[in-house]
């Protein structure tokens, strides 16, 4: 039985006081599960404090992005050392917003993924299609491209610290969620692939998280579907009693 693992990206939202309020939030709000592990993925500013409010509890942190190179002149960029020494156990990389927004490539993300695993981090690796892309029937190929690049040189020993999460560009933010038989197919998908690069075990060990306007409301339904491991969760994870709510769906 995969665990499922919910996950919060709280994206460029949420000053300090705004992070402690939130996250003071969702732990009182959080009941015993060993079935779910949820994380919350504040902005890089919060980080610090965030994981002095959660160290003791069941909620673990996540960072939103991270640079490959250890140290050095690279403005503005954070090292998984730096995300380490402030508590992070995890890193979403490739997310839609960073491959389109900041035009990271599938090598620079593979370079992201492999400095997230070499150095001690968990990994949650975004992949996903665009509208275009759908409707031009070639979903699975761009998936799979997207995977294959994103995890070039990496070996079935660092699978079980990655997760991957398909978040399809047009359900991101729109209100438009992919059905749940839809997300089940690119999520059945993107197994078998797996188990194509790697092997069966790893391929049914793989947690796959599904994101794209997930709410109260479709999370039960996308959370039954039987290659469905979790959610990564944008808007909705704002609002503690959302969130928690969404929780509750995985539980
Ligand atoms: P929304 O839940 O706001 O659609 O965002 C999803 C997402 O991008 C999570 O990484």
């Amino acid at each position: 039985m995969r665990k499922k693992v919910i996950a919060g990206n709280w994206k460029m939202n949420l000053n300090l006081s705004d992070s402690i309020k939130l996250v003071s939030q969702i732990k009182n709000g959080l009941s015993e599960n060993d079935n779910v592990d949820v994380i919350v993925c504040p902005p890089f500013t919060s980080l610090e404090t965030v994981y002095t409010l959660v160290k003791d509890s069941p909620v673990k942190l996540g960072a939103q992005n991270v640079h490959f190179e250890k140290s050095g002149a690279f403005t503005g960029e954070i090292s998984t050392e730096m995300l380490k020494s402030v508590g992070c156990e995890y890193a979403i990389v490739g997310h839609s917003e960073r491959r389109t927004i900041f035009n990271e490539s599938d090598e620079t993300i593979n370079k992201k993924n492999k400095a997230v695993l070499t150095d001690g981090l968990k990994l949650i690796f975004c992949v996903g299609e665009t509208l275009d892309e759908r409707e031009k029937g070639i979903t699975q190929k761009v998936i799979e491209t997207q995977i294959k690049g994103g995890l070039a040189g990496i070996n079935e020993n660092d699978l079980k610290n990655i997760i991957i999460a398909y978040e399809p560009v047009w359900a991101i933010g729109t209100g438009k969620t992919a059905s749940p038989e839809q997300a089940q197919e690119i999520h059945k998908f993107i197994r078998s692939l797996i188990e194509k690069l790697y092997s069966a075990s790893a391929s049914n060990d793989l947690v796959i998280q599904y994101g794209g306007s997930v709410k109260p409301n479709n999370a039960v339904e996308l959370l039954s579907q039987e290659d469905i491991d979790g959610a990564l969760v944008g808007g909705a994870c704002l609002d503690s009693a959302s969130f928690l709510e969404i929780i509750k769906a995985a539980y």
